[in-house]
């Protein structure tokens, strides 16, 4: 199994960058760590860090055939890139979302992702953590769900066809 890991932009700062948020970790430390559990999982890791998002769109689509999954802080593009969010749904792989802090106890403008919906999940709020689990669903998830193939998407519309309707009170009947 190969993994695709995506750092995205600020976090060559981690360790020096607000430590009360993103922790004492430096991305050296994150990537060493990752190198290790990758060994003992048998997976082969290639890990990008990147400030910008056409390098990030352009990486997800050069080396979406020689990867099985994607691992991705999207950082800062979290809440702004459609070009990112587009290019890890075109390339079909499967990914996971990690955010080393919990974005959705930050500012407003932080509590929405616009990649997290073509992501099979995401985890934040751990610290250096999220990266660990993250790596761990994609593992855990390729032996249960063979990677690739994408389960179905409810949508709005079927979901609210499929919800119960309320009976109305005056038409509930009692039972004696
Ligand atoms: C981040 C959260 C983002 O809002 C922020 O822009 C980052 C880091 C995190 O890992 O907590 O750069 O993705």
């Amino acid at each position: 199994m190969k993994i695709l890991v995506i750092h995205g932009p600020n976090l060559q700062l981690l360790g020096k960058r607000q430590p009360a948020i993103y922790g004492t970790s430096d991305l050296e430390t994150i990537n060493r760590e990752l190198k290790r559990l990758a060994s003992t999982h048998g997976v082969i890791l290639t890990i990008a860090q990147s400030n910008h998002e056409g390098e990030i769109v352009s990486l997800i689509g050069k080396t979406k055939d020689q990867c099985d999954a994607l691992l991705i802080n999207p950082a800062a593009y979290t809440h702004t890139s459609v070009a990112i969010r587009d290019a890890i749904e075109a390339s079909g792989l499967p990914a996971v979302e990690v955010h080393l802090s919990n974005m959705y106890a930050r500012e407003p403008f932080r509590q929405h992702s616009l990649i997290a919906p073509v992501c099979r999940g995401q985890i934040c709020g751990f610290g250096a953590l999220s990266y660990r689990l993250g790596f761990e669903a994609l593992v855990a998830l390729s032996t249960t769900t063979p990677l690739g193939t994408t389960p179905p998407q409810r949508s709005r519309e079927s979901a609210r066809s499929r919800r119960p309707t309320r009976r109305k009170s005056s038409a509930r009947r009692r039972t004696r």
